[in-house]
């Protein structure tokens, strides 16, 4: 038995539908920038967060209690299926993600596995079912997965990198490994979100962050089949998806062509110009710059009145950030953009 979605704001943006208002979400919502996660992260490491499910659950639900936003998001991360595949994953304070043996040659490729969603991520299952019992339909639950060509530059350059060097290489030196690795991921994701599209989530986001460093020919061979594949492999379960790329305008025409009903844009490109890039049956999300919740409350009603009148009238629009929020960003600040949004611009500004 589904439980019926008492605010579907979202799915209905999602599906191209006109609202009465914007739903809001927020990139990253529950993280460091909330004293209340910090709560829960003082208990465990954040792989450790990520899985027990029990704790997951609770840092989902802080945004939707404390902030009021009109979609959750699975508290989780998207490195967490390639870990699952083999590859030894990292957490530091300072460095953040790291692979101490990544991806460089086919003997690397050979040891990873395609895994058994349910037996190595089963956490994920079970974190799911958590967050469906606290939100008891007050709102729907995005479940999300890394794409392809953004976790292959995590496992092949094995920690952040600025340039994307070592997996460009490999583009320009084998590129048959490059792709090899790519549909060992893509079969990998598919199990993933299949398991948590099974497990009772109402929509779900694929994150390729960092395919906008790609130039349009090599998005559309490194990056855009293996998107379309997932896409197209999940449409059988009737679900919302949506595609975001940081560096977007650039390939707004080719994320189209992946397949998903939302395009998730970053702030580089207003959003008039992207709806007239994007065709009317696909609904789009975005698109505020993070650093604008850290500057003055008045100056950031400016720009969310921008965005807003942009995307008046215009049905299957999503509010949210162009990119994840900061871990700096004041509380106060979030809760009062959430506000503005839902308010129609008449929230009460925070003081201080
Ligand atoms: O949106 C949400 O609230 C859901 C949870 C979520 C996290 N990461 C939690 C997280 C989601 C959807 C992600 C996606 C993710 N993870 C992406 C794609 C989107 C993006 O922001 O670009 C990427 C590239 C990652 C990989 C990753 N995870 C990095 C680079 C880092 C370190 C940098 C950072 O911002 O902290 C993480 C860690 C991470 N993921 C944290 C959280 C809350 C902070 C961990 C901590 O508690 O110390």
């Amino acid at each position: 038995m589904t439980t019926p979605i008492k605010n579907d704001l979202f799915l209905r943006a999602c599906r191209g539908e006109k609202t009465e208002r914007p739903p809001v979400w927020i990139m990253r919502q529950a993280g460091r920038y909330m004293p209340e996660y910090q709560e829960i992260r003082k208990e465990t490491s954040f792989l450790g967060l990520c899985k027990t499910p029990d704790l997951a659950a609770r840092a989902t639900m802080l945004p939707i209690d404390m902030l009021g936003v009109d979609a959750a998001i699975l508290f989780s991360d998207i490195l967490i299926p390639v870990e699952a595949m083999g590859l030894e994953l990292r957490f530091s304070e300072h460095k953040g993600p790291s692979f101490p043996n990544p991806v460089r040659t086919r003997e690397d490729l050979g040891r990873l596995l395609v895994p058994d969603p349910v037996a190595s991520t089963g956490f994920v299952a079970e974190a799911i079912r958590g967050i469906n019992r606290r939100l008891d339909g007050r709102v729907p639950l995005i479940g999300f997965s890394g794409a392809p060509f953004t976790l292959a530059t995590y496992m092949v350059e094995g920690e952040i990198s600025k340039d994307f060097s070592r997996v460009k290489r490999m583009m320009f030196s084998d590129p048959e490994l490059l792709h090899d690795l790519l549909d060992r991921i893509t079969d990998t994701v598919i199990r993933y979100l299949s398991m948590q599209l099974e497990t009772g989530i109402h929509a779900y986001q694929i994150f390729d962050t960092w395919a906008g460093s790609l130039a349009p020919s090599h998005y559309r061979t490194f990056a855009l089949p293996y998107v379309r594949r997932i896409v197209d492999a999940l449409r059988k379960y009737g679900v919302p998806s949506i595609l975001y790329v940081n560096g977007s305008c650039s390939l707004l025409e080719e994320m189209v062509s992946a397949g998903t009903d939302v395009i998730s844009v970053d702030w580089r490109l207003s959003l008039s110009k992207v709806r007239e890039r994007v065709p009317e049956s696909r609904a789009i999300q975005g698109n505020l710059d993070p650093v604008s919740l850290l500057g003055r409350p008045e100056i950031l009603r400016e720009e969310v009145r921008l965005i807003l009148d942009e995307m008046k009238d215009r049905p299957g629009y999503i509010f949210n950030l162009g990119h994840g929020i900061l871990p700096e960003t004041p509380v106060p600040m979030a809760k009062y953009l959430v506000q503005l949004i839902q308010s129609g611009l008449s929230a009460p500004m925070p003081k201080g």
